[in-house]
């Protein structure tokens, strides 16, 4: 069982990774983080709390940073709507969680040292935060995964993926880290969309996390069609299975600058720096067929 610790920005694909990481016996998450990215830090660690709550898992939730290391922050409602979870309303959670989230990478880091994956589905803030506070992160943890980054256009801006466009300079001080870090942006993410009729299966599933899954699914069909969007994307999944699974990705090894200025959060080959690997593409057959075993 790989252990991770996933840092999320709920927002509705980062709920998919969730219930995925939960579901998947292969995955140990020892914790979740929050960010501020699709909607605000108030709103991502509430739903993290009220989609654990509604999955019935009692696992350690920390807040984490709630703007951009240098920027204000950019939202993305439009695709996960005001509270970033559509017009989902799950039962609230109370539970009270603190603030401390750099020091919980650090006792789990030091617990297992090399052992522990951080998967990050958001803005890099709480990452390259982290590894500021606490540079001996480095050489404890095993590597970092991130939903992030594309050579194949953006889609927030032309040239830009939404987390890295958020905090670009956060998303610089990650990829220059030293640690072993998996970039698995749009050229792979793009690859597993699915068209509203394509997972009805799941939908006979009589699992918790098979009717979280749909609901979320179908919310995302709700709100997203209002702009024009036929397909909804498991960006966050795939990045986070690529912790553990390797063989539907293919990768390259690249380096990678993030652009700061006019074409803001381009991640762009550059060839002095520090050396990561890139999904560049994935399999959606092997996609499917895992979300039905892992759901079903
Ligand atoms: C990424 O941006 C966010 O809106 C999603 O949650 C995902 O992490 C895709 O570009
Ligand atoms: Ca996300």
């Amino acid at each position: 069982m790989q252990k991770i610790i996933l840092d999320c920005d709920p927002g509705m694909d980062d709920a998919l990774a969730i219930i995925a990481g939960l579901a998947d016996k292969n995955i140990n998450i020892l914790g979740i983080t929050t960010v501020a990215g699709n909607v605000e830090l108030t709103h991502t660690t509430q739903n993290t709390l009220n989609l654990l709550k509604y999955l019935d898992h009692d696992i350690d939730v920390y807040s984490g940073i709630d703007k951009p290391l240098l920027r204000d922050l950019n939202t993305a409602t439009e695709f996960h709507g005001e509270t970033g979870m559509g017009d989902i309303e799950l039962p609230s959670s109370v539970k009270k969680i603190s603030n401390e989230y750099a020091e919980f990478y650090l006792k789990y880091a030091k617990e297992f040292p090399q052992e522990i994956e951080l998967v990050a589905v958001g803005p890099l803030t709480n990452i390259a935060g982290a590894l500021i506070k606490y540079p001996k992160l480095k050489d404890l943890l095993k590597g970092i995964t991130i939903m992030g980054g594309s050579l194949c256009g953006g889609n927030i801006t032309p040239h830009a993926e939404f987390n890295i466009y958020v905090d670009p300079e956060a998303a610089n001080i990650v990829f220059n880290s030293g640690l072993e870090i998996k970039m698995i942006g749009l050229d792979a993410t793009m690859k597993g969309y699915f068209a509203a009729n394509e997972l009805e299966e799941i939908r006979e599933f009589n699992s918790k996390y098979s009717k979280a899954t749909m609901e979320i699914f179908d919310a995302m069909f709700r709100v997203r069609g209002k702009i024009g969007m036929t397909n909804v994307v498991f960006h966050d999944t795939i990045a986070l299975i690529s912790a553990v699974y390797k063989d539907p990705f293919k990768f390259q090894e690249k380096i990678i600058l993030v652009e700061t200025d006019e074409k803001r959060g381009e991640t762009v080959e550059h060839f002095q720096g520090n050396k990561i690997l890139v999904a560049v593409d994935f399999n959606k057959e092997w996609f499917k067929n895992y979300l039905i075993k892992i759901l079903k």
